[in-house]
């Protein structure tokens, strides 16, 4: 490997070979070869092409056999092992405490949740539910600057990740964290915005993800027998909790058929998700309240 081209073609190589599934922050194998390149170089993302003809550092080339091992025959994905994970352009600290950040409510909250926020005066209170490593709410904190931002977790492995991402990339101050089951400890009209990617994976189909998933606390993913119990529970508490100007955005990925089965009169808005990803509704404190009085929540 002589140089950072050479270096990349050989990774690239190895991750084709392995077949390895891509589903962990990086939409391509090219994506995920550069970022394990650069990673085993200790240099960050954003480089010009003028990198590929320079010299590949030797210590880089041991490291990236170590990391092109546990990609390829561990099947670890690309952010544990580099320890990091991107998500609209900040860096989070990321490692198997919690999922790895990816989910599509990121886009959302990166353009302001427009237009589903409208033009009303920016949220002052926040709250990302089910927040793993904590990314959406510190995103979310980010893009409102007068926002106080809860960050609520059931599994405290995951709360001290999402404490680690606080001190290294939110605001000081004005995001905390609490742990608790769902919405329960949150009073009556506190949350203006809520930001929520509960686990939705049904029980049967978690025997048939990709080995890379199996990395991942089994909690974060998997829901109960068809995957949707979390979200139905949590989209009917959430009347409760937002305020009158409130919006819920959740996040049920490939779960929105089963959702939508079990709930058939509840008139879902799926937000269309140019950078990819998919079942993310967005929900007004006034829809949930009145599919609640209809009896179709
Ligand atoms: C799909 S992960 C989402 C993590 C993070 N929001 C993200 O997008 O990367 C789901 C998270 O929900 C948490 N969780 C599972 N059951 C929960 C419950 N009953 N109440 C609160 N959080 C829960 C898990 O610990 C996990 O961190």
């Amino acid at each position: 490997m002589e140089t950072f081209g050479a270096a990349l073609s050989e990774a690239e190589s190895c991750l084709t070979r392995a077949g390895v599934f891509c589903g962990h922050g990086y939409e391509s194998i090219y994506d995920e070869a550069v970022a394990l390149v650069l990673g085993a170089a200790g240099l960050p993302p954003a480089q010009t092409r003028a990198i590929l003809a320079e010299p590949f550092p030797v210590e880089a080339s041991a490291r990236l056999r170590d990391l092109l091992r546990g990609r390829c025959e561990a099947r670890q994905p690309v952010a544990y092992l580099l320890g990091e994970a991107w998500l609209a352009g900040l860096c989070f600290t990321c490692d198997t405490r919690a999922l790895v950040p990816r989910s599509p409510i990121a886009q959302v909250v990166a353009e302001g949740c427009q237009p589903w926020w409208g033009e009303l005066a920016s949220p002052n209170t926040i709250v990302d539910l089910c927040c793993g490593g904590g990314s959406l709410g510190i995103i979310a904190s980010h893009v409102f600057p007068s926002a106080t931002v809860l960050l609520s977790d059931i599994d405290s492995a995951a709360l001290s990740l999402a404490q680690e991402n606080i001190q290294r990339c939110a605001p000081l101050g004005r995001v905390h964290c609490v742990q608790g089951h769902l919405l329960t400890l949150l009073a009556s009209n506190s949350a203006d915005l809520i930001l929520a990617n509960p686990p939705y994976v049904s029980i049967s189909e978690m025997a048939h993800l990709p080995p890379e998933y199996l990395h991942e606390p089994r909690g974060a993913l998997q829901a109960d027998e068809e995957g949707v119990a979390l979200a139905i529970a949590l989209l009917q508490d959430a009347a409760r909790v937002l305020s009158n100007v409130g919006l819920l955005l959740l996040e049920v990925g490939e779960s929105v058929a089963t959702l939508e089965t079990r709930l058939p009169r509840v008139p879902f808005t799926w937000i269309d998700l140019p950078e990819g990803g998919a079942g993310v509704a967005a929900v007004s404190a006034q829809e949930l309240r009145d599919w609640i009085a209809a009896g179709a929540l």
